[in-house]
């Protein structure tokens, strides 16, 4: 297993961590988002949105569990998840979401530790927290046990370029 952490220090720079998340996905990636209500998980779907060339808004689902938006410049369909409603497992299960695992476009999935047992092992999970002294901050745990191709490269570049802001 990998992970590193992140940190921003403003709205505006955790969407460009997002972007910078974002343009290292690929087709079939799932993203399950980790954080306490107001955490950014919405705020940085935005961002990796952004990341994905997908000009649709983004919306926080409050009563609507499901977001589809059409593949941008990437060629890349984001299907925005929040799972903040269900109870457990089996009313993913029930919805037919299973099926959702297995496309060919990028999951996130808002809330995600409530449907854990059904995540594919090779979800890479994000966890935000937060920092009740510095409101603006938030730290990011990018998790991912089963990618070794992934591109940690990207962020790194994303630190650095941030560290010269
Ligand atoms: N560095 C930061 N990154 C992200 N959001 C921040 C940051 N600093 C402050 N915020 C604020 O925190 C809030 C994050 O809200 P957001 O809707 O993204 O959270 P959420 O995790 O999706 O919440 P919910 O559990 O209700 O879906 C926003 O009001 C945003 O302005
Ligand atoms: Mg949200």
């Amino acid at each position: 297993m990998q992970e590193k952490f992140y940190q921003t220090n403003s709205v505006e720079e955790t969407y460009l961590f997002g972007e910078a998340l974002g343009r290292c996905l690929v087709a079939g990636d799932v993203l399950a988002l980790a954080g306490e209500l107001g955490a950014g998980k919405t705020t940085i779907t935005h961002g990796i949105a952004q990341g994905l060339g997908i000009t649709s808004p983004i919306s926080s689902p409050t009563f609507t569990l499901l977001f589809e938006h059409p593949a941008g410049t990437e060629n890349l369909p984001l299907f925005h998840f929040d799972a903040y409603r269900l109870t457990d497992e089996t009313e993913w299960y029930d919805a037919g979401f299973m099926e959702y695992f297995d496309n060919q476009g990028v999951v996130i999935i808002e809330w995600a530790d409530k449907i854990k047992n059904v995540l594919p092992q090779t979800a890479k999970w994000l966890h935000i927290t937060t920092n009740l002294a510095q409101p603006e901050q938030r730290v990011f745990r990018l998790s991912i046990e089963y990618d070794s191709d992934f591109n940690w490269e990207n962020l790194t570049a994303w630190e650095l370029c941030k560290n010269l802001l």
